[in-house]
């Protein structure tokens, strides 16, 4: 049987990425500082949940491992912006770190999940050999790692770095700071779909499904020449939206199904990111292409909040959970006293 490596496995993807990869018969180590909570994996034989800080995390845990699939980080720009060394940290440090570990202990293939955000703002449709441009803390961090990364590859040491469209669609770690998923969630439950100026921006997106089988499509692609070293946009040619666009479709989506009237609310100054993708090299090399739509993800998470099984908590909002977090581990350190708040360790004296 061979094994998995995930970090960050707790995380959107991971928690759809994993179910996946003990289905196909795979071990998996699942390591994770589980932020958005362990029961986002549900036991499996075959699944080692660690509670471990990827930066840090020790040498044991990578041997026996075939494959490691890096999916640790701060994943977004404006929780990157808020918390820019730990970015630093996460996003660049920390992945050279395991993809280097995993090399010394003999790892046969290590993915790594960077973004298409890295392509910041292009006039034209940019492919894997387009200049980059990097706009935010997150953007840069990714594309420092992938520049440290890519060299460690050889012929024993298989190195793919991904980058990901936007990802939408449903999953135990639920996002709603993800574009469709939010434009989603305002239209149905307040008949506001709320979308960033000025909509003329052109983003990629990919349903976190297609992600999850492009990524073991990757693992268990056997022509390592074809694709080790190597950058590959992930996402469909079709799936390049302008976010004004977008916003109409799933207006009238979720419309269709509620038979409630939509509204467009702008926020925000004028986005400074627009892409448009090509993903021409993922469907030669390896022959894959997405095969859902932004419709697919929409009706699915319509039907996911009508059943009641998701609802928009601060956890599904990663900046505001991450700086929650913050405030209440201050909070604590500041109130804590003998080892507790109310419920404290002291011995009783005689009365
Ligand atoms: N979701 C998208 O649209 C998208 C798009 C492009 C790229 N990506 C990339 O895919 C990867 C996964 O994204 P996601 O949407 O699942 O993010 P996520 O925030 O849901 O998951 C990240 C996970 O990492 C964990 N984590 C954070 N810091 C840690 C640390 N120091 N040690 C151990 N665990 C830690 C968190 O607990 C969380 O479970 C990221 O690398 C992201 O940059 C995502």
């Amino acid at each position: 049987m061979e094994k998995v490596l995930v970090t960050g496995a707790g995380g959107y993807i991971g928690s759809v990425l994993v179910p996946k990869l003990l289905e196909r018969g795979y071990k998996v180590k699942a390591v994770d500082r589980f932020f958005f909570g362990m029961e986002k994996l549900k036991p499996h034989p075959n699944l080692e949940l660690i509670k471990e800080d990827t930066r840090v995390m020790p040498e044991e845990i990578f041997k026996g491992i075939d494959y490691i699939v890096d999916l640790v980080a701060i994943s977004n720009d404006p929780t990157g912006e808020r918390f820019n060394e730990a970015t630093w940290q996460i996003n660049h440090y920390s992945r050279v770190r395991t993809a280097k570990l995993g090399k010394k202990f003999g790892v046969k293939k290590y993915i790594f999940p960077s973004s298409c955000s890295i392509y910041g703002f292009q006039e034209d449709i940019v492919d894997e050999n387009s200049p980059v441009n990097p706009l935010t803390t997150y953007a840069k961090a990714n594309f420092q790692a992938e520049k440290d990364i890519i060299p460690l590859a050889d012929k024993n040491f298989t190195v793919v770095v991904l980058r990901f469209s936007t990802v939408f669609g449903y999953s135990p770690r639920m996002r709603f700071d993800l574009a469709i998923n939010g434009m989603t969630y305002g239209a149905w439950k307040t008949g506001r779909l709320p979308l960033m100026r000025d909509g003329s921006q052109y983003r990629p997106f990919v349903h976190i499904e297609d992600v999850s089988e492009a990524v073991i499509k990757f693992l268990e692609f056997s022509d390592e020449t074809k694709i080790n070293g190597e950058i590959f946009n992930v996402g469909g040619d079709e799936l390049n939206y302008q976010i004004g666009e977008l916003g109409k479709i799933v207006a009238e989506l979720v419309e269709k199904e509620t038979g409630k009237s939509v509204d467009i609310e702008w926020y925000g100054d004028p986005d400074k990111r627009s892409y448009r993708v090509s993903f021409k090299k993922i469907k030669n090399v390896i022959n894959w292409t997405p095969k859902r739509k932004a419709e697919d993800g929409v009706k699915e998470i319509i039907q996911k909040l009508e059943s009641g099984e998701i609802d928009k908590t601060i956890q599904t909002i990663t900046l505001d959970w991450y700086t929650e977090l913050e405030k209440w581990y201050n909070l604590i350190k500041e109130l804590e006293m003998y080892g507790g708040i109310l419920n404290i360790k002291f011995e009783k004296g005689d009365l």
